[in-house]
């Protein structure tokens, strides 16, 4: 069993459509790969808030249902109840290495880390941008997904 936890600032826009993206595409490609997907945000923000419309609206487009997600902040217990803790940007990343707990053993990496055939490192912030930049994520998230999906298959 893998425990992935996506991180971002507000867990109201990347972080909710990665958790998201990746258990349908799990679902579908490798239902088999025993996964445990969660998603929170350095911030509290938003905390209890459902992710961003725009986030919602450009997700439903490709198929993937959000909605129903609820923002929290991470917290230290994350840290031990993950093992793979994948940062949307590298202030996420940096944040998180901040955070981790002496002792935790969950490994820290950017998820574009995954997304092989993409030149870029984050998936950059959409909050203060406009569709374009929601279409983006999914762009990103999906490609990165598929990225991660294929890495833990060859793993086992
Ligand atoms: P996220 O986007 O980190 O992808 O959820 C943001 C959401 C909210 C804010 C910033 C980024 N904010 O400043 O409230």
């Amino acid at each position: 069993m893998t425990r992935v936890l996506f991180v971002c600032l507000g867990n109201i826009c990347r972080s909710p459509t990665a958790e998201s993206v990746l258990r349908q595409l799990l679902a579908r490609t490798a239902p088999d790969l025993p996964m445990q997907i969660d998603s929170a945000g350095t911030g509290d923000y938003h905390t209890g808030s459902p992710p961003d419309t725009r986030s919602q609206r450009a997700a439903k487009k490709r198929g993937f249902d959000i909605g129903n997600l609820r923002a929290r902040q991470i917290c230290a217990e994350d840290f031990d109840r993950f093992d793979l803790i994948l940062a949307m940007d590298a202030t996420n990343l940096r944040d998180l290495r901040a955070l981790q707990p002496a002792g935790s053993a969950a490994t820290l990496r950017l998820f574009m880390d995954y997304a092989k055939d993409q030149q870029r490192a984050d998936v950059p912030d959409p909050y203060m941008g406009k569709e374009r930049d929601f279409e983006t994520v999914l762009d990103l998230t999906e490609a990165a997904s598929r990225g991660l999906i294929a890495a833990l298959k060859d793993a086992r």
